[in-house]
């Protein structure tokens, strides 16, 4: 974040007091703070109690070996039963789970009690296929209801899934597959995406072919598009639709690997996150129950995310199903076919709470007030944020435009390791103020530090720590230990390093800043300098390339970079263009560079590192800090004309 943003935020003192309604109403109330303060673990054994076990616990926390966590020890339970069978069993398999919206603007609602049948489907066919408790399952899915099936079947045998972003390259699918050593990929022909169909499965297929592990590809059929075929795939509608719809499900221990999810770290190799079953589960329910105030009876919920990233995970499967909410999940974009998209699904389906992310908001905001203003949004009763620093501007937008000053506005902090909300003020028990997350929900415990891990006093800013372990806490790094303890637990030991910098207000608020580290924080994604360096330099006229991310006023950060070109390149026309299409290839498009500058020289200390906080000041367009660790401190005159002469070109 900028210094002027900074600055910025260090004047907002506008406070939103809860409504009285809303709080008359709300699911939650102050006293849970006083009950999680009193006993934290007794707190916990409670939200756990909305869950169904087949065993109970004998232990709520066994945290001898810290950093590894055991919550609820020697519990068993069956996420997907808790997802589903309970709730059909209770007598409410008519209510809707699913109201899918189509790109197309179909729509299908699709109840508990189908819902509950097609998992089972699914869970027969992939023990068909041979995937048994422990087995790793990659998912590469567009947002359609099969990709909700199959991650809960996964879960309803024990096989943990690992979802794999559909955005992401072939090159990036089959370095997750590998990692992991997945034994089923699930996938579908293409996908639907402003009109057009999209391929999919040849992204997969390119994956696969070098991938040892995998078995089988199980594919289902979207976009009806002609697809390579070969001995190892199956369709979906061969193996699912014939299979029975009733399943017996195995209770699994509280421990039992649920998921794994990647996520950029500061080196190149993305960080397999792993969850397991118990712990996520209850705070998953527990958060989404009381940071939106879920009413099961009544509430329309939207979330937008995609089930690729962890916001998808817990905040579309997991967290609403187990709280048996009706929600609709949409598979296409905001602007197609046209930019009040998102509205017209609020209006048609009576969207009642929405969840989405800042550069969205911002991404209304410039679209303009009409697109909102052209639909009947008058169902919504409660908005979120999630995934970034949501400007000031942007949250009174979000509050007057969506809101029609009349919804509260819960700005949720937290991360794929930590597995559920963390940081957000509650609906109706708790003040707002645009841009401040607020305070640790009940049960979680948060600090701001300095560079010694002293906690700050209010009004000064440091990094933000979790002082105490929490159920959904991720519990390591997929066959990485070492990197797990390193990463999180040894800048201040004994407490885990979420990599944010963070102020707290004089109030004791806490306000983001973003990212510490070398992760950038594109639109909500997380991508890491090192992993964009490293797909520039693997492209042959590159020698040596430095990534930053700027202030973007719609993405939060923009990808900057600068390269070196080898030798004999020269820097022609269709060189930036064919540097970003390489990016898309070896990670992703959302990994495609805003800019690309090609530099005669980097900025290194003497010591060969990389400057990045100068390169950062260029790409920013501000005055240049100290120059004097340079090994040439003429560098960066170079690289500025450089920029200015570009910008006039
Ligand atoms: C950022 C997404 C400010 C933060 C759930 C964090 C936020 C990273 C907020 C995790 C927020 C998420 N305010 N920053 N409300 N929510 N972040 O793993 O930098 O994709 O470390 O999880 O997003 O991103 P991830």
């Amino acid at each position: 974040m900028s210094e002027e943003a900074l600055e910025n935020l260090l004047h907002e003192d506008r406070t939103f007091p809860p409504d009285p309604d809303f709080a008359a109403a709300a699911n939650l109330s102050a006293s849970a703070y006083e009950a999680a303060t009193e006993d934290r673990l007794d707190f916990w054994d409670q939200q756990a109690q909305r869950l169904s076990w087949d065993q109970t616990w004998n232990q709520t926390l066994d945290w001898s070996a810290a950093p590894f966590a055991k919550w609820f020890v020697g519990g068993k339970l069956n996420a997907s039963v808790n997802c589903l069978d309970r709730h059909v069993s209770a007598g409410y398999g008519d209510q809707t789970a699913l109201i899918f919206e189509a790109e197309s603007g179909d729509s299908r609602h699709i109840s508990y009690r189908e819902l509950l049948e097609d998992v089972c489907r699914a869970a027969n066919a992939l023990e068909a296929l041979g995937i048994e408790a422990g087995d790793r399952v990659a998912i590469y899915m567009p947002m359609i209801p099969e990709a909700v099936v199959a991650m809960l079947a996964c879960a309803r045998i024990g096989a943990p899934h690992s979802v794999v972003f559909a955005g992401f390259s072939a090159e990036a699918l089959r370095s997750r597959i590998d990692d992991a050593a997945a034994k089923l990929v699930i996938t579908a022909d293409g996908q639907f995406r402003r009109g057009g169909a999209m391929p999919l499965k040849p992204a997969v297929d390119e994956a696969v072919s070098q991938a040892e592990s995998v078995e089988n590809v199980l594919v289902v059929r979207r976009t009806g598009s002609e697809v390579e075929w070969s001995e190892r795939d199956v369709w979906w509608h061969d193996v699912v639709a014939s299979a029975s719809p009733e399943h017996t499900p195995e209770a699994f221990d509280a421990e039992h690997p649920l998921f794994i999810l990647y996520t950029s770290g500061t080196t190149g190799k993305p960080k397999g996150i792993l969850h397991t079953t118990g712990g996520y589960l209850t705070q998953a329910a527990f958060t989404h129950w009381a940071v939106f105030d879920l009413k099961p009876e009544s509430d329309v919920y939207w979330c937008t995310a995609d089930i690729g990233w962890v916001t998808g995970h817990s905040y579309i499967v997991y967290g609403p199903l187990a709280n048996r909410a009706t929600q609709v999940i949409y598979e296409g974009t905001p602007d197609s076919p046209h930019r009040g998209r998102f509205w017209e699904i609020v209006e048609r389906h009576q969207v009642s709470i929405l969840y989405t992310a800042p550069t969205a908001i911002r991404t209304f905001m410039k679209w303009g007030d009409e697109h909102p203003k052209a639909f009947n949004l008058s169902t919504l009763r409660l908005l979120g944020s999630v995934g970034e620093p949501i400007n000031p501007e942007a949250w009174m937008w979000y509050r007057s435009i969506i809101g029609n000053d009349l919804c509260p506005i819960v700005d949720t902090w937290w991360q794929t390791e930590t597995g559920a909300i963390m940081i957000s003020p509650l609906p109706g028990v708790t003040e707002a103020k645009p841009g401040s997350a607020m305070r640790p929900i009940p049960g979680i415990s948060a600090e701001v530090v300095d560079d010694d891990g002293n906690a700050v006093e209010p009004g000064g800013g440091g990094y933000l720590v979790l002082d105490q372990p929490w159920p959904s806490m991720l519990r390591g790094i997929w066959g990485d230990d070492e990197r797990f303890v390193d990463t999180y637990w040894s800048r201040f030991p004994g407490r885990y390093f979420a990599g944010d910098g963070a102020k707290l207000d004089k109030d004791g608020a806490i306000w983001l800043l973003g990212r510490v580290d070398d992760v950038m924080n594109v639109s909500g994604h997380r991508i890491s300098t090192t992993e964009v360096e490293s797909a520039l330099v693997s492209h042959h006229k590159v020698a040596e390339a430095a990534v930053v991310g700027a202030t973007d006023d719609t993405t939060g950060q923009g990808i900057v970079s600068f390269v070196i070109l080898r030798g004999s390149s020269a820097e022609d026309d269709g060189l930036v263009d064919e540097l970003r299409a390489h990016v898309a290839t070896e990670i992703g498009p959302i990994a495609k560079p805003r800019q690309i500058l090609v530099v005669a020289e980097l900025p290194k200390t003497r010591s060969g590192k990389i400057m990045r906080r100068l390169l950062r000041d260029v790409a920013e367009n501000r005055s240049l800090g100290d120059v004097t660790t340079l090994a040439d401190p003429t560098v960066m005159n170079l690289i500025a004309d450089g920029l200015a002469q570009g910008a006039s070109d």
